[in-house]
Parts: C-alpha cells; sequence; structure tokens
C-alpha cells in the first residue's frame, strides 16, 4: 500500500477554512469540491492512457487518452457524495458505481447495505472517495469489496486520515496494490472515533444532521 500525502499551500489553505467551526455548509461543499479536485488531480498521476494519434493544425502527432476500461469512481455514501463532482470534473469520461457502507451494531463489522458496480471489475482502475479516514473499518470494506470483483489497482482518496485509520489499512490490504491519497494526516483518532483536529462530521456538515 502506497500513502501520498499532498503537500501543497493551496490544500492547506483550503483545509484550513474546512476545519473552521464557523464555516457554514454551502462553503463547505464547494471546498470539499474545490480540494477533490486538487486531489483528484494528484491521485490519478496513475491513471492508464494509450496512445492516439492526432492532426493539429500544423502537423501529426501522438498523444495520450484515457485507456478503456475507463477508470470506475467509487463515492462511498453518504460523504462521499459531496466529493463526486469535484473528481468528474477532472475525468469526465469515467463511470461512477455507489457503495453504502454502515457498522452493523450487532457485530460491529461494517457491512454493504447499498450497492451498484459492474459484477466484474477484472481490469478495471477503482477511485474510492471516503473524505474521512478515521478507523479504516469501512474503506478497509470497501477496497476489499472492489479486490473481490476483480479490481486489482484501487486508489482511495481522502480528505482527511488518522494514523490508527492507515495502519489498520496496511495492516487489512498487505500486499495489494492500493493507493491512499490524502489531504492531510492528522495527529489520532478521539474516543469517540473522531479524527484531530480534524472538521468533525464530515456527511453532517455537508448535507445536515439526519
Ligand atoms: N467521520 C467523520 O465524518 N469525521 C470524523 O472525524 C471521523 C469519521
Amino acid at each position: 500500500m502506497r500513502v501520498h500525502v499532498a503537500d501543497h499551500p493551496l490544500i492547506t489553505h483550503k483545509l484550513t477554512v474546512l476545519r473552521d467551526v464557523n464555516t457554514p455548509s454551502p462553503v463547505f461543499r464547494a471546498l470539499v469540491e474545490e480540494l477533490m479536485t486538487l486531489l483528484a488531480y494528484e491521485g490519478t498521476r496513475g491513471v492508464k492512457v494509450e496512445p492516439v494519434e492526432i492532426q493539429t493544425p500544423v502537423s501529426p502527432t501522438t498523444g495520450v487518452r484515457i485507456a478503456e476500461p475507463r477508470p470506475l469512481i467509487v463515492p462511498i455514501l453518504r460523504a462521499g457524495l459531496g466529493m463526486l463532482e469535484g473528481m468528474t470534473k477532472l475525468v469526465p469520461t469515467a463511470e461512477v458505481g455507489f457503495l453504502g457502507m454502515a457498522r452493523n451494531e450487532e457485530t460491529l463489522e461494517p457491512t454493504t447495505y447499498a450497492e451498484r458496480l459492474p459484477d466484474d471489475l477484472t481490469g478495471r482502475q477503482c477511485f474510492v472517495l471516503d473524505p474521512m479516514l478515521a478507523t479504516g473499518g469501512s474503506l478497509a470494506a470497501a477496497i476489499e469489496f472492489l479486490l473481490k470483483r476483480g479490481a486489482t489497482d484501487v486508489t482511495a482518496i481522502c480528505i482527511l486520515a488518522a494514523p490508527e485509520g492507515l495502519a489498520f489499512l496496511e495492516q487489512e490490504l498487505e500486499g495489494h496494490d492500493v493507493t491512499i491519497v490524502l489531504g492531510a494526516l492528522d495527529e489520532r483518532l478521539n474516543e469517540l472515533g473522531y479524527i484531530v483536529p480534524g472538521l468533525g462530521d464530515a456527511g453532517d456538515r455537508l448535507y445536515g444532521t439526519v
């Protein structure tokens, strides 16, 4: 597993406004989208391309285009939805699948409550969107779900992460071709499972409390 923390003053500036408890929901949503576009740029460095012959006004030349099969973007419901638009802006030809993960209150294991994905992901590059990598339980389960369907190349893009969650992913996904791209790596998780300093509950700040 590879971890890449995007280190850019624009990302840190936008993250600071995002973290601020006084930032209202509409600004929060717009910033998540902007941050996602910046993180998508980092996260798609390894996107597969194929050569294509074109003609410029001056001469023929060889360029590249995104290869088939098209990349698959998988936002994890609900907070990952806030990142989707920022990603599709940059990779408009990608396909989008959906995964809803929740914790089973009896077993405490993450379970899939919604799924709209191709049955066979062999050869597909998958980009999983989940803003907060906290314990890592649901992200690990989502990535394992994609690997079981045949995906061999998974990149997860998260706005913030806790070291505990990264360590859990390292342990669960050892030996797999997985890249984690982060806006920032925070200090720790608190006793309630929130990332510190973090930004609070990303889903609530995007969509309100339900
Ligand atoms: N999920 C969130 O939305 N925030 C956290 O701090 C941890 C998990």
